[in-house]
């Protein structure tokens, strides 16, 4: 048992029903996962249904160590099954038929509906089959650029249910950053919607598609055809303005409605049977060097790990009401918004707006309304939640709340507090998932009921995750310490290479640490043997739960014709966790002024998107660098955040730039 202090021990009642009842239970639990994985997942994954049975003798095979060859990894290989029929048809077979897959809650109250598995089934099939039409194959990919609205996960699920790989792109990347990802996976055919609303945020989706696809004919890359869903015509515009305005442009011969194609089609569709270790989907994420990758996921492993950890980590029960708040452009929305949930044959709800509209307490608004169980949010929302009079979140009751999770980054003790007592009564369990894009599911995390919560620990192992920390020199770090956080094997849900590029993956993940998996994140073990997650150890920055690299942006400032230099650090925020704050040199002719300041803004909305928008721009006429050129962002750190404690300067070439770089901070930094 944990010696901390500040230990908080799961609720009575929860642990009493949980799947997962003690420590002991889970370590006896996670010691199998590990000693005997054959054993362990293969309880689990003959719970599904495989066309091709899977065998004992290629169960589970890998090679993490470049050394001894090319990396990969297999699980169930040889087997064929299809994900779509077994988060549909087989819960159907098994009864679940008339259950609500989601409970859709639009941005506007007024608006909601819902869908059964059966309902749910039929739409996946019209629409797969509008795919196919479309001259979609198996291991093509689709673009998927959409609104949290039902149509989205249809758009997924019918993908899957015909061998397509679907390859989602968050709808807050502008056009750019979109058509990058559209030509690097070659998509053919393109799944949007004409707009939505965000608050009071109009987004055009359709307008942002249309520029991107256009960037990819310029590039030599055709879309075929793009289907759009008629989503505005159906919801209540904040202060039911019309939507009338807002005209779509539809290209002849390549752009067709959804609701002109989909009603008519077939509603059945038999399963295209896949490899275990055939495509499902892919995921771009940033890189901290280049181009973003393209995170390739496959069938078997990655259905049976996103169904296990959902079930365990949230304590799914039947008839229990699930609520992820994560985007369905993200991996948590992948993963746990739409494949682990309904392979549970769970009731979730998929909800279009933000937490703050019509008012600051929608999210407690909808916790009530539907009565929900297990509730999963980012520390950023709960960190700008937080700062709302606590009477926004005590005049609802939300006594249905058995387990409360957290993603996306380190959650600070102060929010988790915040959550635990006022959100959760301190009688719910809080996980706190830290996981990648990269690893499919959660990898570290408390469970409900079983584990005692220490505030901001991603606490333990979930099972068949082995880790390890590292020193600099790559030698294991036995019991306390902190370290580089990698892993020895694999889980059947990490990602099996970069679309394109196994080359990358290989040297992105494997080269630094020969023999391990290599996250990118420090962590540290505490002397009950807890993990604490302690952020990047790269030159990533995670601005609310969206990470991003820092050459990225710095390569999107130089872009403008005034910027000679750019180094962009990240800066500690109230809510957003980091933010950026990025040091500009101009060129000779150019002057720092208001203008300028809103021109960089600006572009880099419109290269990577609203969400990389740099808080800090600061005028360093230098940048602190070593005599062979190298910046020291160790000392743009310090002046990000007004530290003079610079340590050494020796090093530099010239000295008088650091003080320069203070005397010189933006009254707004
Ligand atoms: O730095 C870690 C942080 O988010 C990174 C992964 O980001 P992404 O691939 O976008 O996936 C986010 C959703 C799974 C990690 O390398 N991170 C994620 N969860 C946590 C976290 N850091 C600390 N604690 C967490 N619970």
């Amino acid at each position: 048992m944990p010696s901390e202090k500040s230990v908080y021990l799961p609720d009575k009642a929860l642990s009493k029903n949980a799947y997962v009842s003690s420590f002991a239970e889970y370590k006896e639990m996670h010691n199998k996962s590990i000693d005997n994985p054959e054993e362990f997942w293969g309880d689990i994954a003959s719970q599904f249904y495989w066309e091709t049975p899977f065998k004992y003798d290629k169960f589970f095979r890998y090679n993490f160590d470049v050394r001894k060859g090319p990396i990969y990894t297999k699980w169930f290989d040889g087997a064929t099954t299809n994900i779509c029929y077994n988060v549909l048809d087989r819960n159907i077979r098994n009864g679940h038929g008339d259950k609500i897959a989601f409970y859709w809650e639009g941005n506007h109250p007024d608006d909601y509906s819902r869908l059964t598995y059966k309902n749910l089934l039929v739409e996946v099939c019209k629409f797969a089959n509008v795919l196919k039409s479309k001259g979609v194959k198996k291991g093509d990919r689709v673009a998927v650029y959409m609104p949290m609205i039902l149509e989205a996960v249809i758009t997924l699920l019918a993908c899957a249910r015909i061998g397509a790989v679907h390859s989602i792109v968050f709808a807050g990347f502008s056009a750019d950053s979109f058509s990058e990802r559209i030509s690097d996976c070659e998509a053919k055919v393109l799944v949007t919607a004409d707009g939505v609303w965000r608050g009071e945020k109009f987004l055009g989706l359709k307008t942002i598609c249309d520029q991107a696809m256009d960037k990819c004919a310029r590039n030599g890359h055709n879309v075929e055809c793009c289907i759009v869903v008629s989503h505005l015509c159906r919801v209540t515009t904040p202060n039911r303005i019309p939507n009338q305005n807002k005209k779509i442009n539809m290209k002849e011969g390549r752009d067709i409605w959804w609701q002109d194609i989909v009603p008519n089609a077939s509603s059945s569709c038999y399963p295209e049977w896949v490899q275990a270790e055939d495509p499902l989907f892919m995921l771009y994420t940033s890189g901290s060097t280049g181009k973003p990758k393209g995170v390739l996921h496959t069938t078997g492993g990655y259905m049976v790990y996103a169904a296990t950890t959902f079930k365990y980590v949230f304590d799914y029960k039947p008839n229990d009401v699930y609520w992820c708040t994560a985007d369905i452009g993200w991996i948590t929305g992948h993963t746990y918004v739409v494949y682990g949930p309904l392979a549970n044959a769970a009731t979730s709800i998929l909800y279009e707006g933000t937490p703050f509209y019509p008012d600051n307490d929608r999210f407690w608004v909808i916790v009530e309304k539907y009565k929900v169980n297990q509730f999963y949010t980012a520390p950023t929302a709960i960190r700008a939640l937080m700062k709302f009079d606590s009477d926004l979140v005590k005049r609802h009751n939300l006594s249905s709340l058995k387990v409360l999770g957290s993603v996306g980054e380190p959650i600070n003790p102060e929010a988790w507090m915040w959550y635990y007592k006022l959100v959760g009564s301190e009688k719910c369990s809080i996980v706190d998932t830290f996981w990648q894009t990269e690893t499919g599911g959660h990898v570290l995390t408390p469970l409900p009921g079983a584990i005692p919560m220490k505030p901001g620990a991603a606490s333990t192992p979930f099972f068949g995750v082995q880790p390890v920390l590292l020193d600099e020199s790559g030698k294991e770090i036995e019991g306390e310490g902190e370290g580089y956080l990698v892993f020895p094997r694999p889980w059947p849900g990490i990602m099996r290479t970069l679309f394109n590029n196994h080359e990358r993956y290989e040297t992105t993940y494997f080269s630094k640490f020969p023999g391990y998996y290599c996250t990118g994140d420090g962590a540290r073990r505490d002397s009950d043997g807890y993990l604490w997650v302690t952020g990047r150890v790269d030159d990533m920055l995670n601005v609310s739960g969206h990470l991003m690299s820092t050459s990225e942006v710095e390569s999107v400032l130089t872009e403008h014709y005034g910027i000679a230099e750019a180094a962009v650090v990240a800066k500690p925020h109230p809510i957003k966790g980091e933010c950026l704050y990025c040091f500009v040199t101009t060129t000779e002719a150019v002057v720092f002024d208001g203008k300028l300041l809103a021109e960089l803004k600006q572009h880099v909305r419109e290269r990577i998107g609203p969400f990389a928008q740099p808080d800090v721009i600061h005028n360093a006429p230098a940048l602190p660098k070593t005599r062979s050129g190298k910046i020291m962002r160790r000392i743009l750190r310090k002046v990000a955040i007004n530290d003079r404690d610079v340590g050494d300067i020796s090093t530099l070439a010239e000295t008088n730039v650091v003080e320069q770089l203070f005397a010189n901070r933006p009254a707004t930094a």
